[in-house]
């Protein structure tokens, strides 16, 4: 096979929206895309998991991914499983017939961090929405030989965990550059979000942290209980979402918001035996950032790389000064990381539990799109079947 070759899939594909934008949808239709140069590998995809740019790419929000790249179409999905098909001579990373994790980084910096996504900004990129998909060999993971773990669970790893991974780390050893030699059984860390703040709480859990994840459903408050990590219903301050110009011109929704505020302060509180939160894992944005900042501790980090709800944020730089708190940034992960993270989670069993959960079907993809929008699904990880 040669890039001069075309290759024709099946595959659910996203076109360029009007120069106004507006919402877009996935058609089904075959996509046709040029045989793999020397550095990429072609792959059948196995399972992927809906996150949160591929309903970004579909609502054309915060951009229109397929005019941002200069494509007319385009096919996203940059979590999965892949199996090899074949392979350019220059890829060292994985071997025919394996099957990989998809490491979804499309465009890197000198240092190796990503700058663009595969199956999302990446120019030229193809996803896992697709029964075929080329993609670079550094885009791929293999799997550990004879692994513990399914492949939906390590579809559910692939971006999630890995970010995590990254994100933690970093937070994780500013925390210690300030804090070095303070027992970690003492320290409170809490986390706001889904899948990736999932996947923190387990890491400062096993870094022997005292860990509260906030949730808004029965199924997941119990499955948080089940894996040890306190959980905080949000239900019970469900006016807590900071809106800064509501609050400067609603007296009504001033107060609402100040009591819910007030709450979640108190319930922190009880939670961390009058203590504030050595590390806080936010990856929600403007709605919490304010109260979030309330209840981390001096020498405190908090930490994120996602913006589920807002990502213009103020804060009051003295108040962050003389506390001396640490704000980490960071998106995705560098290949290294991806394999330290498939390392530890083989050794440490650091995957998430998807036996109840159901696996979405190819052609129920719009559905999946619908049931993670609407939070119809309790399951932070939405795996869906590309090829049997
Ligand atoms: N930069 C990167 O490398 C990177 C990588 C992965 C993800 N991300 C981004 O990070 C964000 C989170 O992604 P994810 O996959 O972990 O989560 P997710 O699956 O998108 O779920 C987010 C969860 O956050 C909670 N939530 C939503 N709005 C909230 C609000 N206003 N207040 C409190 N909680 C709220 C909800 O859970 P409850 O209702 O149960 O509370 C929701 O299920 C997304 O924006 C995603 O695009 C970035």
């Amino acid at each position: 096979m040669t890039a001069e070759n075309k290759i024709k899939s099946d595959a659910w594909v996203l076109y360029q929206g009007p120069e106004e934008g507006g919402v877009g949808s996935l058609v089904r239709e075959e996509f046709e895309f040029s045989g793999i140069s020397d550095g990429e590998v072609l792959t059948e995809p196995l399972y992927g998991c809906w996150e949160g740019n591929m309903s970004h790419s579909i609502e054309r929000k915060p951009i229109d991914i397929a005019r941002h790249r200069g494509e007319e179409k385009v096919v996203i999905g940059n979590a999965g499983v892949v199996r090899i098909l074949e392979k350019g001579k220059s890829v060292t990373t994985c071997e025919v017939g394996d099957v990989c994790i998809v490491f979804c980084v499309g465009k890197v910096d000198r240092r190796g961090y990503p700058e663009k996504i595969l199956g999302y900004d990446a120019p030229g990129t193809m996803g896992v929405l697709s029964k075929k998909s080329k993609m670079p060999g550094h885009s791929v993971i293999p799997i550990p030989a004879n692994s513990k773990y399914s492949y939906e669970q390590w579809a559910a790893f692939s971006l999630r965990y890995v970010t995590a991974w990254s994100n933690w780390k970093a937070a994780l050893s500013c925390w210690k550059s300030q804090m070095d030699g303070v027992d970690p059984s003492q320290e409170y860390v809490l986390a706001w979000g889904g899948g990736v703040s999932y996947a923190e709480a387990l890491l400062a859990k096993n870094e022997g942290f005292n860990v509260v994840m906030v949730a808004s459903s029965d199924a997941r408050i119990a499955a948080l209980e089940a894996d040890g990590i306190t959980a905080l219903d949000r239900r019970e301050f469900s006016d807590l979402k900071f809106d800064p110009v509501a609050y400067r011109k609603d007296p009504d929704y001033k107060a609402r918001y100040l009591a819910a505020e007030k709450l979640f302060v108190e319930k922190v509180r009880e939670f961390s035996r009058e203590n504030n939160i050595a590390i806080l894992v936010d990856f929600v944005g403007l709605p919490v950032y304010r109260a979030s900042l309330k209840v981390l501790a001096r020498q405190g980090v908090i930490t994120t790389a996602g913006w589920k709800d807002g990502m213009v944020l103020t804060n009051f730089r003295a108040i962050e000064c003389i506390s001396r708190h640490i704000h980490v940034h960071t998106h995705y992960a560098r290949y290294s990381e991806g394999l330290e993270a498939v390392d530890y989670a083989e050794k440490n069993g650091w995957m998430p539990d998807l036996s109840r959960d159901k696996v979405y079907g190819f052609d129920e993809i719009m559905q999946v799109h619908e049931d993670f929008n609407t939070g119809k699904i309790d399951t932070y990880f939405p795996i869906f079947r590309v090829n049997d």
